[in-house]
């Protein structure tokens, strides 16, 4: 190759990445479907899923009339209100007795914390 054939291919290459930077830069509307649920499955289904006999606290996070109920004082999810949110405050709790999911299993990553 050519030195100017460097430079031509270089300078295609970085229009060609400038044309996708703004597509996946731009902050993605996030849908409960596409990118919520497969983190809660992967994470919190075994012991707040659809089964309901290894369902604990009786919270189901599966469904959102579950995720929404009301336990108590406090419901795991209110809808734009994270600090309202008993869910926010388990993913996110450094208390080894509150944090969620336990610590006997995998904890979030931080990626998929910024998600929720
Ligand atoms: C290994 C089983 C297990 C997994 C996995 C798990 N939890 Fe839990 N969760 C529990 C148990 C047991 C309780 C009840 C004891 C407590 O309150 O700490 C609970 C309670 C909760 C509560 C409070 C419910 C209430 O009424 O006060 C929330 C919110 C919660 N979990 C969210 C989550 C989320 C979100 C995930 C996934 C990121 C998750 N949990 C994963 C076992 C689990």
């Amino acid at each position: 190759m050519t030195p100017i054939r460097l430079v031509w291919s270089g300078l295609a290459a970085a229009v060609w990445l400038a044309t996708l930077a703004p597509a996946s830069a731009a902050p993605r509307k996030i849908d409960f479907n596409r990118d919520i649920r497969p983190i809660l499955s992967d994470n919190c289904y075994a012991c707040h899923g659809p089964d309901e006999k290894a369902r604990k606290a009786k919270l189901r996070l599966d469904v959102a009339e579950g995720a929404l109920a009301k336990h108590g004082s406090s419901a795991a999810i209110v809808p734009r209100d994270l600090k309202k949110s008993e869910l926010w405050a388990r993913v996110t709790s450094k208390e080894t007795n509150d944090v969620m999911p336990p610590p006997s299993t995998a904890p979030l990553a931080a990626r998929k914390l910024r998600i929720l």
